[in-house]
């Protein structure tokens, strides 16, 4: 299995581009499951999760040109063969339950596993599945699978109970091709929400709000293929950023728009950075020590919880103690005992990390849990002096393109050893 070793102790230096956004990507793929004509993506992230994705297309029978080395994507769903996701497909990535909205809208009927539980929480779907019994969908529960089934899917008013992220796609997919007119109330406000709904435009589809809280969709009977570009991916440059800083360094991130991750900004602006907001790019110079700062996490436009790990390797070598909220997900602290032994003083009180920055951390070797979890190992690993090793870095693989060659090109000293 592989591992990652890196000399840490070393600030970051230099400009990195961002690839594109695998939380963006993935439901936009999947979308084409709803388009007659072919659909042609281009800057899809070379990742694992993106490779499950396109196995699980294939398997229902949409035909596959994938060319990740160049970052491009054909998908054509003129023959579907099986409208089943299986266990074995959906279990490694969640996001695949998102199949069951254009599947039902456009072929009537789905069948998909149930994902389970994973590391960071229970992560249930009932908000999924009410949303599409409002549309009129017909849904039972059967040795572990939705069964799920419609005619013609209807418009109607869904509120969600919470901004789920996942239900708004899901939702949103599934009302592009429903009789009539769909309300969501309550939605996801993420960027990668308004990806997908700019795609779904492309595709013919008539949508109006993404990005607020209430989004209006007009039911088409069919789609055509599209054209788009995935937007950059604002977790990852945040990841190279809170890495800049954490190491003292001066860095820029390339390839997206800055107004997607301003709440991040902001918390490092407090805890002293300069922040530079460029046309597609931002600057990070750290002036010193970064200065503890409180932080939650929130919905979108609040501060996103695929952040809050790698925040929190910014605050363990932070002055002074800061407290960070985990609201969205209930398990989201695995990655604290692995920072505490690289020498991170941090202590849990419910939702609620209390970090004391330390003025140094030293290398060990350490475990990743989770995709976040991972990106928080590292950089609190290039701060650490000496050598950390981390292993289970497959959870990695499925969030980040080429992480090392990048962190090599802001001077990390960082490697993949098998
Ligand atoms: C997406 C992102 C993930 C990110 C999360 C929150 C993708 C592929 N993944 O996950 O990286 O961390 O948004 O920004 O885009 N919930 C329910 N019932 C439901 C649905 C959700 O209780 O039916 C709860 C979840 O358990 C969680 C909260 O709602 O506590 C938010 O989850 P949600 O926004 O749905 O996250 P995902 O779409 O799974």
């Amino acid at each position: 299995m592989d591992k990652i070793k890196i000399i840490g102790g070393k600030p970051l230096n230099g400009k990195v581009e961002v690839s594109g956004a695998k939380n963006a990507a993935l439901p936009i793929l999947i979308s084409s499951l709803l388009a007659d004509g072919p659909c042609r993506f281009s800057r899809v992230p070379r990742l694992q999760d993106i490779r499950t994705t396109l196995k699980l297309l294939g398997h229902l029978g949409v035909s596959v040109n994938a060319h990740l080395d160049q970052n491009q994507v054909e998908l054509h769903a003129d023959h579907i063969h099986t409208l089943d996701a299986p266990y074995d497909l959906v279990k490694t990535m969640r996001a695949s339950v998102v199949v069951l909205g254009p599947l039902l809208a456009r072929f009537g009927r789905a069948k998909v596993s149930l994902p389970g539980g994973c590391a960071i929480g229970a992560r249930p779907i009932g908000f999924h599945l009410a949303g599409l019994e409002k549309l009129g969908a017909e849904i039972q529960l059967e040795g572990g699978y939705v069964i799920a089934s419609a005619k013609r899917l209807r418009g109607n008013r869904v509120a969600f109970e919470f901004p789920s992220v996942g239900a708004t796609e899901n939702l949103l997919m599934a009302s592009v091709l429903a009789e009539g007119e769909t309300i969501l109330e309550n939605c996801a406000k993420e960027p990668e929400v308004v990806d997908l709904a700019k795609t779904l435009k492309a595709m013919g589809a008539q949508i109006e709000g993404e990005g607020t809280e209430t989004i209006h969709v007009q039911g088409k009977t069919s789609l055509v293929g599209c054209d788009h570009e995935i937007m950059g991916d604002r977790i990852e440059a945040g990841t190279f950023l809170a890495a800049g800083f954490a190491s003292g360094g001066n860095v820029r991130v390339d390839g997206l728009n800055p107004d997607y991750i301003e709440s991040l900004l902001v918390k490092f602006e407090e805890a002293g950075a300069k922040i530079t907001r460029g046309d597609g790019f931002i600057g990070l110079q750290s002036l010193g020590r970064p200065k503890a700062v409180d932080m939650t996490t929130q919905p979108y436009p609040g501060f996103p919880t695929d952040m809050q790990a790698q925040f929190m390797a910014v605050m363990a070598v932070a002055e002074g103690a800061s407290l960070i909220s985990e609201t969205i997900f209930e398990n989201r602290f695995m990655h604290v005992s692995e920072l505490a032994r690289l020498g991170a003083d941090i202590a849990i009180r419910g939702n609620t990390a209390i970090v004391k920055g330390q003025k140094s951390l030293r290398g060990a070797p350490i475990m990743a849990t989770d995709l976040r979890a991972s990106a928080s190992l590292i950089i609190a690993g290039l701060c650490a002096q000496g050598e950390t090793v981390i292993d289970r870095i497959y959870h990695l693989d499925r969030g980040y393109e080429r992480v090392e060659e990048k962190i090599q090109q802001l001077g990390g000293s960082i490697e993949r050893v098998r």
